[in-house]
C-alpha cells in the first residue's frame, strides 16, 4: 500500500483551501512534501496558511485567489497554473458550501452560485487536469462529497442532490480510469467543525453536536482512501454505519429520518 511520502514532490491543486477541510487538506499534503497552488476567494487566509506551512515544509505554494462560482473562472485558473509553468498531479476537488432552509425560500441567486460551485466547478476542473494526468499516466484526484448525497435530505435538498451528483459521477470516473495510474476518488464527510454550518445558516442540530467529526481524521481518511486508489469512502463509524443502513430503507423514510436529524435541537 502507498503511503503519504509517494506524494512527496508532487503539486497539489486544493480549491476551497483557506478554511475548513481545504486548510487541513494542504496542511497534510504540505507535510508530506506535496507543493501546493491553493485556491479561494479570500486571498488573505491563503497567504497566511502559506506562510504557517513555509515555516514547518520546504515546499513550494501558490496562491491563486479566485471566485469558483463564476462561470468561466475554472478554464482561467487552469490557464493561470499554466502560466507559471506548473502541472497539477493531484486535484483535491474542496471548495463548496450548502445552503439551510426549505428549497421555497431560497433565493435562486445563493442556490444557483452553490450549483455552480458544488457541480459545475468540480466537473471542469476535473475535465481540465484530466488530459494531463492522462498523458504522464500519473494522478490522484479526489472529490468531496457528503453523507447527505446518500438520501434526500430536506432543509438541504439542492445541496445534497449536488454531493449526490458529486458522488456518483466521481465514482463513475474512478471505473472509467481503471486501467489507468490516474483515478477519482470520493469522500463523503458527515458533519465536520468547519465554518460549514455558519456559511449554511444552520444552528447545529442535536445529532450534529453529538457526531461532529474534526477536520484532521477526515482529510486522513480521505487522503488515504485516495492513495488506494478507492472510489468512494465515508470517514467514521457512525456515519458509513447511517450510510449503509440506508439501503434497508425506502427513500421516503429516509427523507424523513433525515429531516428530524437536521431539525431536532
Ligand atoms: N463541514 C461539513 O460538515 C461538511 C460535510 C460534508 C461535506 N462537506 C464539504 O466539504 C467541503 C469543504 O467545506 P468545509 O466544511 O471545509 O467548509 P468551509 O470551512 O466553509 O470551507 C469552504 C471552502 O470553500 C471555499 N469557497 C466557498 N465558495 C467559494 C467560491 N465561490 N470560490 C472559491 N472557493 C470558495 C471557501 O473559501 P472562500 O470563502 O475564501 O472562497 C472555503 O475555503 C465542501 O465541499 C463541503 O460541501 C462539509
Amino acid at each position: 500500500m502507498k503511503n503519504k511520502s509517494s506524494l512527496q514532490g508532487k503539486t497539489a491543486l486544493v480549491t476551497g483551501a483557506s478554511s475548513g477541510l481545504g486548510a487541513e487538506f494542504a496542511r497534510q499534503l504540505a507535510a508530506s512534501g506535496c507543493h501546493l497552488i491553493l485556491v479561494a476567494r479570500r486571498g488573505e487566509l491563503l497567504q497566511k496558511l502559506k506562510q504557517e506551512l513555509l515555516v514547518k515544509h520546504p515546499v513550494n505554494i501558490q496562491v491563486l485567489t479566485t471566485d469558483l462560482a463564476e462561470a468561466d473562472a475554472p478554464q482561467k485558473l487552469y490557464a493561470a497554473i499554466k502560466a507559471a509553468g506548473l502541472s497539477v498531479e493531484i486535484l483535491i476537488n474542496n471548495a463548496g458550501f450548502g445552503i439551510y432552509g426549505e428549497h421555497a425560500k431560497i433565493p435562486w441567486p445563493q442556490e444557483q452560485q452553490m450549483l455552480m460551485l458544488d457541480i459545475l466547478a468540480v466537473m471542469q476542473l476535473t475535465k481540465l487536469v484530466l488530459p494531463e494526468m492522462l498523458e504522464r499516466d500519473y494522478g490522484y484526484i479526489l472529490q468531496i462529497s457528503s453523507i447527505g448525497a446518500y438520501q434526500p435530505s430536506p432543509t438541504y435538498a439542492a445541496y445534497s442532490a449536488a454531493k449526490t451528483f458529486v458522488l456518483y459521477f466521481g465514482e463513475a470516473l474512478n471505473y472509467e480510469l481503471r486501467n489507468a495510474r490516474v483515478s477519482c476518488t470520493v469522500v463523503s464527510p458527515g458533519v465536520t467543525a468547519t465554518e460549514f454550518l455558519r456559511v449554511a445558516g444552520q444552528k447545529p442540530s442535536l445529532y450534529q453536536r453529538l457526531l461532529m467529526m474534526q477536520s484532521p481524521e477526515v482529510v486522513r481518511i480521505g487522503l488515504k482512501a485516495m492513495l488506494k486508489r478507492r472510489p468512494s469512502v465515508v470517514p467514521g463509524r457512525m456515519n458509513a454505519l447511517m450510510v449503509w443502513s440506508n439501503r434497508f430503507v425506502p427513500r421516503r423514510w429516509s427523507a424523513a429520518i433525515t429531516y428530524r436529524l437536521m431539525t431536532l435541537q
